[in-house]
């Protein structure tokens, strides 16, 4: 790709925060005047914000860059700030109010929470899992997924959470690239009803040659499995005779906390390392502030403890915070379309967190299954993922939060491990579509392709010109990769891979992953802004655009369009859209071809597949597939397109 990436999208709507919520937030303005000036000073002052064995002296050691290492000669156990530490006062207190997908539901107040994690990191040592190992945990979201992340970093074990929806041969990939010796996981997950076998999965993945010499069964769905005596072990027996007090693991701050696979684009699945204390550092600090976490306050987290929203934002940051969230097992439609509204409303959640994808499909289910419940107990909506199309900002802040929630729209990366940009809800005026500022502390710029910063207004490359604690360490196995993949791309800054641009403010607006950014007539344009102006038609509800090789322009916009409700797509609407993204950003980013589609091919994330697309839009033969979701919708979408209307 060659030159900085045009700025074409413009949004001008604008939300101050009320009176109330700049009065009562977490997070003042002068919080970034005190990150400006003292940068580690402000980290340092986070940092000590959690329980340390000892305290640290130094802040950051960039003696072998781009390896940096933070807090050194701290030492602690982080479930001892997640855990031990609320007991004394708040021990009563509702960390989690979990509902299965049949219905069922659990409590676990922060005593039996803690509780839970001391019996089974003592059932963990009682098998032979000790300091230095990594356990794979594989699981659907029951209680128990939760306390055995907890129950690893009790005993200093690294764990590797594998999600639940991956294939066995997947898992294997990873435990065998971490070398797992232990898997964690549940005979079976609820799915829409339906029983995914994990177990069986489990079984088949470590198959033969492996290093997993046990696995742990939770009882959850009582599904018949395959059972080795001398292999396997149930969670409930493990933990039957065990004591409910377990003697924390001191740690160094550098140790590894966990491995999280990434996918990426291409090849072999990247095992991003992550640490104790820096990690724990960034990931309580930006729940506290940037959700303005309080008491009282119901969380809600949709993302799956797979992911690493779910590691950041289930698990860590908010128990940190001594939080009270609710964790859901089942998909959004199950048993009807109005699932998620319905938990809100029951639990009475105040912050929920979701992503683009999940509001897209609420959007194209219809405003009525909200409506439907009372969400006024919501008083602040975050985002992320992907970027936020305006059209769908706008929707969720209206028929999700009333008008009046604000709504965080927060970026980050597997790699980053916590919030990196984001508005603070108290302190920044809102605008659809933009993640605003970087957070305090946070050294985030836009540069062209050579690295020097693009002045307001501009588009280019994110990077960040300063390391920061929750930062990945390194590529599990592959230190040069690391270096590689993150930090040659520009000297001395790490480059997350995405576009992004500013406006006059300086608020920054993310344009979408690089390698998705199209070449047209010699311009570089963003699929975000295309996907935007389409969006932005009152009968859109998800657009994916990719860049078709065409010889006239070099690349030409091929569009894939999922409408709303029971709208039916016809040349006519065609036409009406083309002439919509020419007038909404520019003639240049006009689509060459339209197809209509039931849904877009997504990763199991909830990532549109763009790669795919091209694929399709080319006639070539598919690469991958086996990250899809919904494998299915490609072929539709391949007889779509070989019949759709042209320039
Ligand atoms: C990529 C990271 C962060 C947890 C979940 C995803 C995209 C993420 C946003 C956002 C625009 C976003 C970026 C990023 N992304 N959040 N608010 N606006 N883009 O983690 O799977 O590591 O993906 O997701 O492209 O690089 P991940």
């Amino acid at each position: 790709m060659s030159g900085a990436i045009e700025n074409l999208f413009h949004e001008d709507r604008q939300f101050p925060p009320s009176d109330d919520f700049r009065r009562a937030a977490n997070a003042r303005e002068e919080i970034y005047a005190r990150a400006e000036a003292d940068r580690l000073g402000f980290w340092a002052e986070e940092a000590r914000k959690l329980v340390w064995r000892t305290p640290f002296q130094t802040i950051l050691d960039d003696s072998d860059a781009p390896f940096y290492r933070w807090f050194t000669d701290g030492t602690l156990n982080v479930t001892e700030s997640c855990l031990d530490r609320h007991l004394e006062t708040h021990s009563a207190k509702i960390a989690f109010h979990w509902e299965g997908e049949p219905g069922d539901t659990r409590t676990l107040t922060y005593q039996e929470l803690h509780d839970e994690v001391c019996r089974f990191a003592n059932g963990l040592r009682s098998i032979g899992v000790g300091k230095g190992d990594t356990v794979a945990i594989y699981m659907g979201m029951v209680p128990e997924i939760v306390v055995a992340m907890l129950a690893c970093a009790r005993i200093g074990a690294a764990h590797s959470v594998v999600f639940g929806g991956f294939s066995a041969d997947a898992l294997r990939e990873r435990i065998a690239d971490a070398t797992c010796t232990t898997v964690v996981t549940c005979d079976g997950a609820w799915r829409r009803g339906k029983v995914v076998p994990l177990k069986e999965n489990v079984d088949a993945a470590i198959d033969g040659e492996s290093p997993v010499e046990r696995v742990v069964v939770v009882r959850r769905t009582e599904n018949e499995v395959e059972w080795s005596d001398a292999r396997d072990h149930w969670y409930h027996e493990v933990v039957a005779d065990q004591p409910a007090t377990c003697e924390a693991e001191e740690m160094g701050a550098e140790d590894l906390l966990y491995i999280l696979y990434t996918s990426g684009s291409t090849g072999k699945p990247k095992g991003i390392a992550h640490s104790q204390g820096g990690y724990l550092t960034g990931v309580a600090s930006t729940f506290r502030n940037v959700f303005d976490h309080r008491d009282e306050d119901i969380y809600w987290c949709t993302a799956d403890c797979g992911w690493v929203t779910g590691h950041s934002y289930i698990v860590y940051g908010p128990l940190a915070n001594r939080a009270t969230s609710v964790i859901y097992e089942g998909t959004p439609d199950h048993p009807g379309q109005d699932r998620f509204w319905e938990v809100v409303a029951r639990y009475g959640v105040t912050i929920l967190y979701t992503a683009p994808t999940a509001i897209r499909t609420f959007m194209k289910w219809g405003t009525a299954h909200p409506a439907r419940h009372d969400l006024s107990s919501l008083r602040l909506l975050g985002s992320v993922g992907e970027p936020i199309n305006p059209e769908a900002w706008m929707w969720y802040h209206e028929h999700i939060g009333g008008s009046r929630c604000p709504i965080v729209d927060t970026w980050w990366q597997t790699e980053t491990g916590a919030i990196m940009i984001s508005p603070l809800p108290g302190v920044t005026t809102l605008k659809p579509g933009s993640a605003t500022r970087p957070y305090p502390g946070i050294d985030a710029v836009i540069v062209d392709e050579e690295g020097n910063e693009v002045p307001p207004g501009g588009g280019g490359f994110l990077a960040v010109r300063s390391p920061w604690p929750s930062m990945l360490r390194t590529i599990h196995g592959d230190p040069e990769r690391y270096r590689e993949v993150y930090w040659s791309r520009f000297d001395g800054m790490y480059f997350p891979g995405d576009g992004c641009k500013s406006d006059e403010d300086g608020d920054f607006w993310l344009l979408g992953r690089v390698d998705d950014v199209m070449l047209v007539s010699g311009h570089n344009i963003s699929t975000t802004e295309v996907e935007s102006a389409l969006v932005d038609h009152h009968a859109v509800a998800e657009a994916a655009v990719v860049g078709r090789t065409d010889p006239r322009t070099g690349q030409a916009i091929a569009a894939f369009v999922t409408l709303k409700g029971e709208t039916r797509g016809d040349d006519g609407l065609i036409d009406e859209l083309r002439g919509h993204v020419a007038t909404k950003i520019g003639p240049i980013a006009k689509p060459a071809s339209i197809v209509f589609t039931a849904d877009l091919p997504k990763t199991r994330s909830g990532k549109i597949m763009r790669r795919l697309l091209r694929d399709i839009s080319e006639q070539r033969q598919l690469g991958d597939v086996t990250t899809l979701a919904n494998a299915e919708i490609v072929e539709a979408i391949r007889s779509g397109a070989a019949s759709s209307s042209e320039d």
